[in-house]
């Protein structure tokens, strides 16, 4: 072997190497990249579970993802509840069920049934009605069509106005609102299993449209949206 004939052979040697070490580092194929962060590192310990279940255990361990409505409506004294459950004031000093950055509270709260939409004035656990007709078909063109919204008997949009946090926080208190939304949607989400309802979270809509379906002004955006209602036997 030449000089040069043993560099190629390392240089091939180390490139060799180098693809087998990819292939054995790689996540299994089924793994998508944005999932890395999930992968195991380090020596694993199995918890354990006590067998007795707590109500708050229950609610969690059941929560699923219904698509699949009867189309019962929902009583207002329903949408009341899981209203409160969301943003409900559970103290003398304004805050809420779900915990806010700087307690600024940017969200608010509209309910789309059969008979209009309401927003949920918090303070006064009362809802204001905004309009008598039924925008759910709309909201549900807006969701690009997904059928179990155009079908929820209920569907809770919660929107925010940005600058009630940005204005202390900067842009940070744009991702603080939505993790905000996500805790007022989980507790949402959980009252409705504890009253026997199912819901689906949507993310995917278009914001502007939905907007404007609700009448919204433009510092106002939709954030999230809860589908609920009774799940359906079929
Ligand atoms: C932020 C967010 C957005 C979602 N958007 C949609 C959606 O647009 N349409 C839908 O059918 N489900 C949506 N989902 C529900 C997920 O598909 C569902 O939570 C996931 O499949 C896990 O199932 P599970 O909820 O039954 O545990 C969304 C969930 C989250 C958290």
């Amino acid at each position: 072997m030449t000089c040069d004939t043993g560099l190629i052979a390392r240089h091939i040697h180390r490139a060799t190497l180098c693809a087998l070490a990819a292939v054995c580092l790689a996540p299994p194929a089924c793994m998508a990249d944005d999932q890395l962060g999930s992968q195991v590192a380090g020596r694993t310990n199995a918890l354990q579970r006590g067998g007795t279940r707590t109500a708050l255990e229950s609610l969690l361990a059941q929560r699923r993802s219904v698509r699949s409505f009867a189309p019962a409506a929902l009583s207002r004294q329903t949408l009341g509840e899981l209203a409160w459950s969301a943003q409900g004031v559970t103290s003398p000093r304004g805050f809420r069920t779900a915990p806010s950055a700087g307690a600024l509270y940017p969200l608010e709260l509209y309910v789309a049934d059969g008979e209009g939409v309401y927003h949920y004035i918090c303070d006064q656990h009362a809802f204001a009605t905004l309009t008598t007709n039924d925008i759910r078909a709309a909201i549900g063109a807006a969701a690009y069509n997904q059928r179990w919204v155009t079908k929820a008997p209920a569907q809770f949009i919660f929107s925010a106005v940005h600058t009630r946090a940005t204005r202390k926080y900067g842009q940070r208190g744009i991702r603080y609102t939505d993790m905000e939304a996500g805790h007022a949607a989980q507790n949402l989400m959980l009252r409705a299993v504890e009253l026997g309802l199912g819901t689906v979270a949507i993310g995917a809509f278009d914001a502007a449209q939905a907007g404007r379906i609700l009448g919204l002004k433009e510092e106002e955006v939709v954030l999230y949206i809860i589908c609920v209602g009774q799940p359906s036997s079929q």
